[in-house]
């Protein structure tokens, strides 16, 4: 299958795999706690099924790196990395922002990526060199130039009550150097959002692959730029990111350097 049809079966799955969503939303879920405030619904799984099962079914030999399942590894260069529900806790509390990501790698790299949103009905996609688009538009990075006039996202890891590396610091610097701050609980969707200029920039510590493979892919066809909180290369296996529309991304930076210098 050549990378456009790769996208589209990407984006096919990541809206069937929506309508689950979709259609459960708002009923009571039965809650499993995987930590103590890091839960999964019998939503997560459905829908998780859904997507393991078509891609089995479509492609028996490629891996699968998927949330709430053991990896299946393969021989095959192809891998899919899926997050079935991105946004578990909004989902669990009936908070309307979560959605699925899916996206396939060829030897590590990223060949497709998927992001839908089935309450907004919002479906972004890109693969490489073809640009990223909402719901088949074509979409930017903001053109935001400082840091002062920024809208930024961030998000928490589900051990932020235990760790001390728990982004407070730096959640607290941007409050003070950035317009305004969002934390809206589904790190894909953020990506999404800074991928199509609603947000300026992006920041969090420790992601998983299934989080952000997806937006990233998104996010650079888009225009926008990704490292990791002290400047190196980012990729989907590192756990940190800082993430902008490129034009503030010296300024994130520099914020947060200077956090990092500062007695806690
Ligand atoms: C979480 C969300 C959240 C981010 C957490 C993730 P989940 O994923 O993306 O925005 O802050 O770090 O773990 O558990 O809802 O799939
Ligand atoms: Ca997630
Ligand atoms: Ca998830």
């Amino acid at each position: 299958m050549e990378i456009g049809e790769l996208g589209k079966f990407a984006e096919d799955l990541a809206r069937g795999a929506g309508e689950i969503l979709r259609g459960n939303y708002g009923r009571r879920q039965s809650i499993h706690y995987k930590g103590e405030i890091n839960l999964v619904t019998e939503v997560d799984r459905q829908s998780e099924a859904y997507i393991m099962g078509r891609i089995r079914s479509a492609f028996p030999d490629h891996g699968i790196l998927s949330e709430e399942s053991p990896e299946i590894r393969s021989p095959s260069p192809y891998r899919w990395i899926v997050d079935p529900l991105d946004g578990t806790t909004n989902y669990a509390h009936n908070y309307p922002c979560f959605c699925v990501s899916i996206a396939v790698e060829r030897k590590g790299e990223l060949l497709a990526g998927a992001v839908f949103d089935p309450l907004l009905e919002e479906s972004f996609t890109a693969t490489p060199g073809k640009g990223a688009f909402r719901n088949g538009e074509r979409i930017h990075v903001s053109a935001t130039e400082n840091l002062r006039q920024s809208l930024l996202a961030t998000g928490f890891a589900y051990d932020v009550k235990t760790s001390r590396d728990n982004n407070l610091e730096f959640f607290r610097e941007f409050v003070f150097t950035g317009q305004a701050i969002r934390r809206d609980g589904s790190a894909a969707l953020d990506m999404c959002y800074l991928a199509c200029g609603r947000f300026d920039g992006f920041w969090e510590l420790k992601l998983r692959p299934w989080d952000t493979a997806a937006g990233l892919l998104i996010l650079t066809e888009a225009g926008g730029v990704a490292t990791r909180l002290d400047g190196s290369p980012y990729d989907i296996h590192q756990p940190d990111i800082l993430a902008s529309n490129g034009r503030i991304h010296g300024q994130m930076l520099a914020v947060v350097e200077k956090t990092k210098g500062e007695p806690p």
